[in-house]
């Protein structure tokens, strides 16, 4: 499969708006749910967040998003340095645990290299029982940094990739 990756706009309103990353039939999952609501309704709404569309042929397969940022490392004497924050990586899910949520997470990593160099850190938030989405982001090194209520802080350096 070839992933096509372009810069999303509200022109791929309807594709997004039926996008589903969640198994029908499934127990609630409130923080997925949350994922899905945000990708149909929100995502290509939020000013200054950067968009994009995964497809294969026609078909959405997966989206990210991510805005600037800054964190404050580290926790013992805190100091401000330009960040990015990975805001969403959904693959639809039919799509899932076939390799095609790395292969986002590595595109999107070297968009914001791309667009910026010198914002080298990376902040994502997943839920504390999204084994999914942390066993991901471990892949390239954005691990759990701080708890904060139900979600991880996670923090990762792109100059490790
Ligand atoms: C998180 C998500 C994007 C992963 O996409 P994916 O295409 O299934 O991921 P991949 O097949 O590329 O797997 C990469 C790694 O992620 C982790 N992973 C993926 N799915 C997993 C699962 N169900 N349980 C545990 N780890 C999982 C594994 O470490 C995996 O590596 P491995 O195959 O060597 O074990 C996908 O599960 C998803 O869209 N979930 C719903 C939306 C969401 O929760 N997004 C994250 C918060 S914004």
């Amino acid at each position: 499969m070839t992933l096509l990756p372009s810069r999303a706009s509200l022109e791929d309103d309807a594709a997004f708006a039926a996008f589903s990353c969640l198994a029908t039939g499934t127990p609630s999952t409130p923080w997925l749910e949350e994922v899905e609501n945000y990708v149909r309704a929100r995502v290509l709404r939020v000013p200054d967040l950067h968009v994009l569309a995964f497809r294969d042929g026609d078909e959405l397969i997966a989206v990210s998003a991510f805005y600037e940022s800054e964190i404050e490392l580290p926790a013992n004497q805190p100091a401000g340095y330009p960040a990015w924050h990975l805001e969403v990586v959904a693959v639809a899910h039919p799509r899932q645990r076939n390799g095609v949520g790395l292969e986002v997470l590595d595109h999107t990593l070297s968009v914001m290299r791309d667009i910026s160099p010198d914002r080298v850190f990376v902040v994502a938030r997943a839920h504390l029982k999204n084994r999914a989405s942390i066993g991901l982001c471990a892949k390239r090194g954005i691990t759990p940094y701080v708890p904060s209520g139900t979600y991880w802080v996670m923090v990762g350096d792109l100059r490790a990739q």
